[in-house]
């Protein structure tokens, strides 16, 4: 028995690999002298014929495993280019939805998450083959299969820069965001596709200019420099505005503009107020007795009054 054990297992892998090269070579017999030899082969005996037929076998083999091994390097590929695919995933179920409802509904996943060109498509390949697998595995689950989209995805189709808004009101240079200050078109466009901002649409909201950069320091926080079309509203332009915008708090939204900046009205109410001249500190009685003291507390904390009174 160990003989036999032995000998074919010497014998299989030179012969393999020798009726191969011979096989390319277009020659013939000198397999034979391995084969014969081997009493294991069942069809030792018939010679020339079964060195072909054993090729045969040999090659539709490696056939079968050549179409296995694209099947699965392809299955995962072809399968997670599918927009349905993600389906499986609960975890990105809002995401899903909100595709569905946006303007980008018929661009599918691969049109933003896959980078244009061979590199693109061949990065993508890489990373869904093993997240393809480890989901059957593992079940679903979020994994890095689907990153957020560089701007050369969105250039496939939209290869001019904008100046201004479609409504005309904002200037939004394009080129010295993207280009100069190398901007990602998702950074502010990240609500176009899986979510709506805090008023409903799938645009960037003021926010996040505000918030990111144009804060007053990095970059101007000035209204007229974004609105073309948004002048301060005509209650501002009256003379006694600054005494009269406490108790137009109570009628008019001021949030709907100066909500973006938390500390707008705050910053301003820091400063001394026109009334504060004179003798304030002891000036201030006469106001407080006529106008109350309600409004002093919106700048002052009453610990502030309790320092003197
Ligand atoms: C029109 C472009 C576009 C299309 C089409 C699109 N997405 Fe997105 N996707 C984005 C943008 C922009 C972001 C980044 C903002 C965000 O997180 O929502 C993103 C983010 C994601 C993320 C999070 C990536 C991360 O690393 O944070 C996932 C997951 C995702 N998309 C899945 C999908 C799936 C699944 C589809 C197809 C059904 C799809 N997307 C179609 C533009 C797109
Ligand atoms: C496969 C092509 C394609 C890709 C990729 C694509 N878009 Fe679009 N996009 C369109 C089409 C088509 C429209 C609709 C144009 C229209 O209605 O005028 C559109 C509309 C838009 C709009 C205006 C509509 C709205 O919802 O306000 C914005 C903004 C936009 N795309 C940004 C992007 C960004 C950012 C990316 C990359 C994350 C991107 N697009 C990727 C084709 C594409
Ligand atoms: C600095 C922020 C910022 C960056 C970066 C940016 N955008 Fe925009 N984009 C905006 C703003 C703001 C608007 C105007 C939205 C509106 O009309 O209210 C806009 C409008 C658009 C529109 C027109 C929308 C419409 O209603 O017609 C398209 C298309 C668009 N952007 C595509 C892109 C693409 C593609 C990129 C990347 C190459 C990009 N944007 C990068 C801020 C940006
Ligand atoms: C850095 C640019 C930028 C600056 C500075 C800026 N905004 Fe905006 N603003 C935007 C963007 C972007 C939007 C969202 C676009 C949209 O909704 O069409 C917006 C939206 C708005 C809206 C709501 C949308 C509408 O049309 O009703 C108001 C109101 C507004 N801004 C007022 C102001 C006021 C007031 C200031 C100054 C105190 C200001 N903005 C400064 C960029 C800016
Ligand atoms: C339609 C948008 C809008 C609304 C609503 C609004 N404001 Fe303003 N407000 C502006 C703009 C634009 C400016 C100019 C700010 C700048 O240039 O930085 C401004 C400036 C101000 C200033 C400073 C004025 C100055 O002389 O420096 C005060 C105070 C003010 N707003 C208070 C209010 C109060 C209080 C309310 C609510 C009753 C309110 N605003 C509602 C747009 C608005
Ligand atoms: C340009 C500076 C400035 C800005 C910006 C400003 N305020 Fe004022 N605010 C004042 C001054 C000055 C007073 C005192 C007015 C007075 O009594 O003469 C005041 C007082 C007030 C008072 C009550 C004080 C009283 O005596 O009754 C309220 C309420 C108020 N502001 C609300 C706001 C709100 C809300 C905002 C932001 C939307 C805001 N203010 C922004 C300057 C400002
Ligand atoms: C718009 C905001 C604002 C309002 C409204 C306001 N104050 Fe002031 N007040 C200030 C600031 C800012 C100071 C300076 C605080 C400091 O120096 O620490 C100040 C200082 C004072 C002082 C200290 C005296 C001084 O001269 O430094 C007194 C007292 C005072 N306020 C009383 C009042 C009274 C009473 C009212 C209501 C009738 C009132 N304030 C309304 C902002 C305000
Ligand atoms: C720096 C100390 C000081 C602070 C802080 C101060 N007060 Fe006074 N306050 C005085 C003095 C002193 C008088 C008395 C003035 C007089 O008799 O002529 C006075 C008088 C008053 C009076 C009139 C009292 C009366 O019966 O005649 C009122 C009302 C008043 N203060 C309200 C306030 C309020 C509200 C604050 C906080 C916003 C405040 N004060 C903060 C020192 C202060």
């Amino acid at each position: 028995m160990p003989e036999r054990d032995a000998t074919p297992s010497e014998d299989v892998s030179p012969q393999a690999s020798g009726g191969a090269a011979v096989d390319a070579a277009g020659g013939e017999a000198p397999a034979v002298d391995g084969a014969a030899d081997d009493a294991a082969a069942p069809d030792a005996a018939d010679g020339e014929p079964a060195v072909a037929h054993k090729n045969r076998h040999v090659r539709l083999i490696v056939t079968i495993v050549a179409l296995v091994v694209v099947f699965l390097l392809v299955l995962p590929v072809f399968s997670t280019l599918q927009p349905a695919y993600y389906d499986r995933y609960p975890s990105l179920r809002g995401r899903m939805a909100a595709w569905r409802q946006s303007t980008h509904a018929l661009v599918p996943c691969s049109g933003c998450h896959v980078d244009p060109g061979v590199g693109g498509f061949l990065t993508f390949a890489a990373r869904s083959i093993p997240a393809f697998y480890s989901q059957l595995f593992f079940g679903p689950q979020t994994t890095n299969l689907l990153q957020v989209p560089d701007r050369k995805a969105c250039q496939k189709c939209h290869t001019s820069y904008r100046q201004v808004s479609a409504g005309g009101d904002l200037l939004i240079p394009h080129r010295a965001h993207v280009e100069v200050l190398k901007i990602n078109c998702a950074v502010c466009h990240k609500n176009l596709v899986h979510s709506l901002n805090a008023q409903g649409f799938n645009k960037p909201e003021m926010s996040t200019c505000m918030n990111t950069c144009h804060n007053g320091v990095t970059a101007t926080n000035q209204c007229n420099k974004c609105h073309t079309q948004k002048a301060m509203p005509a209650n501002h332009l009256q003379k006694n505005w600054l005494q009269i915008h406490p108790t137009m708090t109570k009628t008019i939204d001021c949030g709907q503009c100066h909500a973006w900046a938390p500390d707008y009205c705050r910053q301003c109410h820091l400063k001394r107020p026109p009334t504060h001249v004179g003798n304030w500190k002891t000036g201030h009685a006469a106001v407080a007795k006529a106008e109350g003291t309600k409004g002093c507390l919106f700048c002052h904390g009453e610990a502030f009054c309790k320092n003197c009174h």
